[in-house]
């Protein structure tokens, strides 16, 4: 069992830095991922706590070790990366049990651990196959019972699942959520798809040019992001933005959006002040005319299932609102919409700062 705790960790490429000082702590257990848009730099942070990549800078504690300077081998952390690495002239039950006979694991064990890891895989019946005989999901649970055997204090996982195809995907991801809860480790999980980090994880966390954005469980970035990256970045369809200006009264204050305007109990902006309003596919709904925020038509609409998406222009923007498979709807019918006070999200114009503001009437900061 394992805390992870990066202390101001820093990570040069030459003249380049690739990670700027971060400050990580990881409980026993936990499932955290790390999520960003490509070169925000999961890998390399994965890879230093893996200790394949040199710290250069700041200290990183497993347990309450420093490990900075500790081999690889010798940090109990097994790692699955995107392209399993399989051996392709052993079997899968060689494959697995590999990293054990390269310990010197006695042949009892290992038969066992492997036999175990099988199990728990449900790859029991393709012990005696090798890589090609197998489909991507089979090999990707071989990489995996490859890291199990080796019952390790934490597992570190670095895209493991974008090789496979969406519904492979979506199997697989379960199949790593069930696998933590049956075995408890520490896991750290790289994703540039915020949805496998959504749903895996316990905690979210999210890079943007080696630095942390912001922290913290899946539904807190979802209704309370930080900045306006998080909001966008996180959530699909994305958040819709919307650009306002504040207006500040006696009475309270609003975001004026294209002549709409939107009143909030208060909001932390000087009058005057730009900022980008945001609101999610489902802040929007359908209402009494004469209730309506804003009159649009519907442009697009795509009938999901479970939700039927509409995009419709409103102030400026092509706009995405969620509503029930229930409604019917046809191209070019007229939408009469209401945003929800309690699902809107201010941020300022220029840095994209979340700004504090509250709902008026049902109250609720947010
Ligand atoms: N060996 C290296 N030498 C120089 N720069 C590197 C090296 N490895 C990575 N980088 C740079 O460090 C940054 C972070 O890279 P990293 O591989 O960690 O990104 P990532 O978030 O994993 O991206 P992706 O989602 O594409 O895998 C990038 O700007 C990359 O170009
Ligand atoms: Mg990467």
């Amino acid at each position: 069992m394992a805390t992870i705790t990066l202390d101001k960790i820093v990570k040069n490429y030459g003249a380049v830095q690739a990670i700027h000082g971060i400050d990580l702590a990881i409980e026993d257990g936990e499932f955290v991922a790390l999520v960003g848009p490509s070169g925000c730099g999961k890998s390399t942070l994965l890879r230093m706590v893996a200790g394949l990549e040199d710290i250069s800078d700041g200290r990183l504690y497993i347990g309450d070790k420093v490990v900075n300077a500790v081999e690889p081998r010798d940090r109990d952390i097994a790692m699955v990366f995107q392209d399993y690495a399989l051996y392709p002239h052993m079997t899968v039950a060689d494959n697995i049990g590999f990293g054990l006979k390269m310990r010197k694991t006695s042949q009892t064990d290992r038969k066992a651990r492997i036999a175990e890891a099988a199990q728990m895989l449900q790859i029991e019946n393709l012990l005696d196959r090798r890589p090609a005989e197998l489909s991507g999901g089979q090999r990707q649970r071989v990489a995996m019972g490859r890291a199990i055997v080796r019952r390790p204090s934490a597992f570190l996982f670095d895209e493991p699942l974008s090789n496979l195809d969406a519904k492979l995907r979506v199997e697989m991801r379960t199949e790593i959520k069930r696998l933590h809860g049956l075995l408890g480790r520490t896991t750290i999980y790289v994703t540039h798809d915020q949805v496998e980090a959504l749903t895996l994880a316990d905690r979210v966390v999210i890079l943007k040019e080696g630095r942390i954005l912001q922290e913290g469980p899946p539904l807190t970035l979802y209704h309370a992001p930080a900045n306006r990256f998080v909001a966008e970045f996180i959530g699909s369809p994305q958040m819709n933005i919307f650009n306002g200006t504040v207006r500040q009264s006696e009475t309270g204050a609003h975001v004026d959006i294209d002549g709409i305007r939107l009143p909030f109990a208060q909001i932390a902006a000087p009058d005057g002040a730009r900022v980008h309003l945001g609101a999610r596919p489902e802040a929007l709904s359908l209402c009494a005319y004469e209730m309506a925020d804003v009159h649009t038509q519907v442009d697009v609409y795509e009938p999901l299932g479970s939700d039927t998406m509409v995009s419709a222009r409103i102030a400026g923007i092509t706009a995405v609102i969620r509503l029930s498979p229930e409604t019917q709807v046809t191209r070019g019918m007229k939408l009469s919409l209401r945003l929800d006070r309690s699902k809107l999200h201010v941020f300022d114009a220029d840095s994209g700062e979340r700004i504090t503001c509250s709902a008026q009437a049902s109250g609720g900061a947010n």
